[in-house]
């Protein structure tokens, strides 16, 4: 009985496979085409919209605001170096870009962030994205802590007391 399943699985398998593999070789060409034609026709039109973009000075932020400009977005660039924001500025224009603002702002602090949303509003009269790229990471020696509620959420008993305290925002 083992014999006969044997041959009859030896048979039917292996044309079995070429006749999936067949079906499977067109059918994920077509799947690519619908996904596509899907991504194309809801693309949004960015042609005369505003992007804010925080960290625009290098790296991942830098490099949203080309994708952007690519998409002849209007930018507004944002972060503390300011000099940076400026070549980056150039590089967006040269690739399409519409308007670009350039804000020297720290978003650590309140009135910057409100003061970046207000120039843009009143330089361009919108907003559309807002794209935040800044990572904050704080190190400070457990000692200058001033606000020591959450060690015993974290597990730190207070007659414990660790160099360092390393919370990524
Ligand atoms: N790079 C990667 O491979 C990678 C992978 C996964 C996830 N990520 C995440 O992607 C994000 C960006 O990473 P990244 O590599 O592009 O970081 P990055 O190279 O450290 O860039 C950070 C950007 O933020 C700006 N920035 C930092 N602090 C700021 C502040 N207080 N106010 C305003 N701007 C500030 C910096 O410009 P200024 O110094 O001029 O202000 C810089 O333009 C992070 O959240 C990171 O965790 C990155």
């Amino acid at each position: 009985m083992e014999q006969v399943l044997n041959a009859v699985m030896d048979l039917v398998v292996p044309p079995a496979s070429m006749v999936m593999l067949a079906f499977a070789w067109s059918t994920l060409p077509f799947l690519r085409g619908v996904e596509w034609a899907l991504k194309t026709l809801t693309k949004e039109d960015m042609l005369g919209k505003v992007v804010v973009i925080t960290g625009a000075s290098s790296a991942t932020g830098e490099q949203i605001a080309y994708e952007y400009a690519r998409r002849n977005a209007n930018l507004v660039l944002v972060a503390r170096r300011e000099h940076r924001l400026f070549g980056i500025r150039d590089n967006a224009r040269l690739l399409g870009a519409g308007q670009v603002l350039v804000i020297a702002a720290d978003v650590v602090k309140e009135d910057d962030c409100r003061r970046l949303v207000s120039d843009t509003v009143s330089y361009f009269g919108q907003l559309n994205h807002l794209v935040n790229t800044v990572s904050l990471g704080h190190d400070f020696n457990f000692e200058e802590a001033a606000d020591t509620t959450a060690f015993p959420l974290l597990g730190i008993e207070p007659s414990e007391k660790p160099p360092k305290v390393n919370s990524g925002l």
